[in-house]
């Protein structure tokens, strides 16, 4: 790992809380739960994570959640997580949940969300790292299900920041959470959605993300570039990516850092994220370095992407603004 790398001061955007499940931490809470794991070694467990896409990657991770069932589970989930971030200098995280792939197996919203909490309060006091919540709705359930949750969300609605889209995106555009997220913007939610990498009708549902939701932010988003009336809009926004190097590389054909260089080049605003590090075995630091390599970025470049990251952050502009000092008296020493 490049040292710069390591300890520059670092923010993450795009990251589910459910796809930080290392198989350790999975076989103790199978253990704790008396729940029955598909393999019997951590090495076995690992060795099942190969996936050729986004649908056959999202099975492995949805019966993975099973191991997930009371108040500590998620704590000791996030907990794992922060801390793990938090060695590797992440001074920011905002955090994807998807309580649906929680409350469908009859887990209660109050339980997730309040293991969750509980582990953000602690991490800032013992590592200093911050994070916020985003909650995902998953787009191949139905809009009324994401409605009932978007309504059980209000009471503990100072506990997160905004709401996300994901799962599978094959038939799942945006329009079809159009009232969704006009009743979240107007409950005080920010807006952010999945498009994933080559999808089909990509450029179609990014469009869709600006025109008919009116997004703060689009996770991944890369086929923007396919369409340069989009990308110039996006440009003209200011809107940021959160894209995800090594996930791509599992997910489709390939780490899509040529797409990177491309948005930084056109003046986008481009972040690096690791999606489910557990997964695809790469944390924040291990995707700054693929780009670093494959794109032979200097300080300079790497800086600016941190810059993109902290910017594009759900928080106040003093307090990005505090970040970003972070990060320029770090490159300059
Ligand atoms: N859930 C977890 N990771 C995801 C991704 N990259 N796309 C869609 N849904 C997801
Ligand atoms: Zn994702």
């Amino acid at each position: 790992m490049d040292p710069f790398i390591a300890g520059m001061p670092k923010a993450e955007l795009h990251l589910h809380i459910e796809g930080t499940l290392e198989p350790e931490l999975k076989f103790e809470l199978a253990r704790r739960n008396g729940v029955e794991l598909p393999y019997s070694t951590v090495e076995e467990a690992r060795a099942a994570y190969e996936f050729h896409d986004l649908t056959s990657f999202l099975v492995g991770y949805y019966d993975s959640m099973r191991v997930l069932l009371t108040e500590p589970d998620f704590y000791d989930l996030a907990s794992a997580y922060l801390a793990k971030a938090a060695s590797q200098n992440v001074r920011y995280a905002e955090i994807f949940f998807d309580p649906q792939a929680h409350t469908s197996r009859g887990v209660p919203f109050d339980v997730v969300i309040r293991g969750l909490r509980r582990a953000l309060l602690d991490a800032e006091r013992l590592h200093g790292i911050r994070a916020q919540l985003i909650m995902c709705f998953l787009r191949d359930f139905s809009a009324e299900y994401a409605m009932a949750t978007l309504l059980e969300s209000l009471p503990y609605r100072e506990w997160i920041v905004g709401v996300g889209l994901d799962s599978d995106e094959r038939g799942n555009p945006p329009e079809k959470f159009a009232a969704v997220f006009a009743r979240a913007r107007a409950e005080g939610y920010l807006l952010t959605m999945h498009c994933d990498v080559n999808q089909e009708n990509s450029t179609e549902h990014i469009r869709q993300c600006l025109e008919v939701i009116g997004v703060d932010r689009i996770d991944h988003g890369v086929n923007t570039l396919d369409d340069p009336a989009l990308a110039a809009e996006a440009a003209r926004r200011g809107l940021a990516f959160t894209v995800c190097p090594v996930s791509n590389a599992f997910v489709t054909d390939g780490p899509k850092t040529d797409v990177v260089r491309r948005m930084l080049d056109l003046g986008l605003r481009v972040t690096i994220n690791s999606d489910d590090p557990a997964y695809f075995q790469a944390y924040v630091a291990e995707n700054l370095e693929l780009v670093r390599r494959e794109l032979d970025l200097d300080r300079d470049d790497l800086v600016r992407l941190e810059r993109n990251a902290f910017d594009a952050a759900w928080l106040p502009r003093t307090t990005r603004d505090a970040y970003i000092t972070e990060l320029e008296t770090y490159a300059a020493a």
